[in-house]
């Protein structure tokens, strides 16, 4: 099912992954830009035209997840955790104004140019031109009547960073005067006592962020959006907002305890993303392989028995969140990607001795179920 829909869509999206005016081609290794640091284009008028062109770029891109009607129930929706945001309630979590409020037409912009680190919703930077992206933006408002009726809503102001160094002392104690650990855990993991209370507006159980995994901090892994998150919180979740209620130096002391969180224990961001075969000096053959629509392409790839071969992945969705990967069956340990991500591809490089045909698959998650059935193809060693 899933896979037939998706199918349906190739021609249009690969019509929109040519570059063009206003459209940010990928970089070549570097992820997407933080929240606050994400461009934002001039806002053109909203019009009859803009809401038309929105609404087919929705119906094309973002239906199959946040359904036809903006409610959340799009068919890709019961594999996805979190769940696509629902548009007709006013439960944005990712946003520049008080809680509670709405989020300005910027910080709806930014999150559809860069997408939410750690979940299935994409960037859209590359796919999308600016005034395709402002037209979907002014759609998606539709569904939600407090924008049209409420004046737009202001950002807070955020403190500037203070300059020095941190106390990562004073920010254990902040975090420990605020009572974060209740949900984020004592030792930030994201297990605290109210863990299995958390859920969001439908009931569904929601994990307060594991603090050591760097990568799915939604709107980027900075000092400044920890502090944007303490001010603002996240509504139609548990997360308060904590606005101005300790110093600006302990706030951005608990912003740097909390970065101080990652890197113990396993699954965190030095995990390794891709291994290939130590050694093997300059590669002979450089492959592009691209997933497109939860596919590679090619999906045939013929290489020489001996050859030194780099395989350079990139994608066009974060798949559930976690990116896609790569392995060989029978090398998997010694040859893999994993979490190449859209702007952020990944490389490995290897040599297979033995002639043979062997599978090559998504060593991230894709592969693993029914949902991903064509993440998988043949690599020919002759
Ligand atoms: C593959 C599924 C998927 C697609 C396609 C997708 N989204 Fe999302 N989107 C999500 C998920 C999941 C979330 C919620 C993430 C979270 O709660 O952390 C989300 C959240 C959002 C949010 C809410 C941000 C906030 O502050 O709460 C907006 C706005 C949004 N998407 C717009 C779009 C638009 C516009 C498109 C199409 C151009 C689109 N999405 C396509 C999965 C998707
Ligand atoms: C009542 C429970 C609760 C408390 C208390 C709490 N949080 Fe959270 N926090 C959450 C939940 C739930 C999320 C995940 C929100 C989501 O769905 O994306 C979260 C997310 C976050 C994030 C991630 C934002 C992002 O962009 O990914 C940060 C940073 C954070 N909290 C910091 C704190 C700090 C600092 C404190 C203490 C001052 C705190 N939290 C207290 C529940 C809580």
């Amino acid at each position: 099912m899933i896979r037939q829909r998706r199918l349906a869509l190739l021609p249009l999206l690969l019509a929109l992954t040519a570059c063009g005016p206003g459209r940010t081609a990928a970089p070549a290794s570097s992820v997407v830009p933080p929240f606050l640091e994400t461009p934002v284009a001039a806002h053109p008028a909203s019009s009859a035209d803009t809401l038309a062109l929105g609404k087919r770029i929705y119906d094309v891109n973002c239906a199959h997840c946040h359904g036809e009607a903006g409610d959340g129930n799009g068919f890709g929706a019961p594999h996805l955790s979190p769940a696509p945001r629902d548009f007709t309630t006013v439960d944005f979590k990712f946003r520049t104004t008080a809680s509670g409020h709405l989020p300005t037409d910027e910080d709806l912009y930014r999150v559809v140019s860069r997408g939410l680190n750690g979940t299935g919703m994409p960037p859209w930077q590359y796919l999308l031109t600016d005034a395709e992206r402002w037209a979907v933006v002014d759609y998606v408002k539709t569904f939600q009547p407090r924008f049209a009726e409420e004046p737009a809503a202001t950002p807070v102001t955020l403190p500037d960073a203070p300059a020095g160094t941190r106390d990562l002392k004073r920010g254990a104690a902040v975090y420990a005067t605020l009572e974060c650990a209740k949900c984020h855990g004592p030792d930030g993991r994201g297990i605290g006592q109210s863990s299995l209370t958390l859920v969001d507006g439908r009931g569904r159980h929601v994990n307060a962020r594991d603090f050591t995994q760097p990568g799915t901090f939604r709107t980027g892994w900075t000092e400044r959006e920890i502090v944007r998150t303490i001010y603002t919180g996240n509504n139609g979740v548990a997360m308060p907002a904590y606005d101005g209620i300790v110093s600006k130096a302990e706030e951005y002391d608990l912003a740097a305890y909390i970065m101080s969180l990652a890197g113990h224990g396993p699954g965190n961001q030095l995990r390794r993303s891709a291994r290939g075969m130590d050694g093997l000096g300059e590669p002979a053959r450089v492959i592009a392989l691209r997933e497109h629509a939860w596919k590679y392409e090619p999906s045939e790839i013929r290489i020489k028995a001996g050859e030194v071969v780099r395989i350079d992945l990139s994608t066009t969705d974060n798949g559930l969140g976690a990116g896609h990967g790569f392995a060989i069956d029978g090398y998997d340990q010694q040859v893999f990607i994993n979490g190449a991500m859209v702007g952020s591809p990944q490389s490995v490089t290897f040599r297979i001795n033995e002639p043979g045909r062997y599978k090559f698959y998504c060593s991230t998650q894709c592969s693993v179920s029914e949902l991903h059935p064509h993440m998988k193809g043949t690599l020919i060693v002759e």
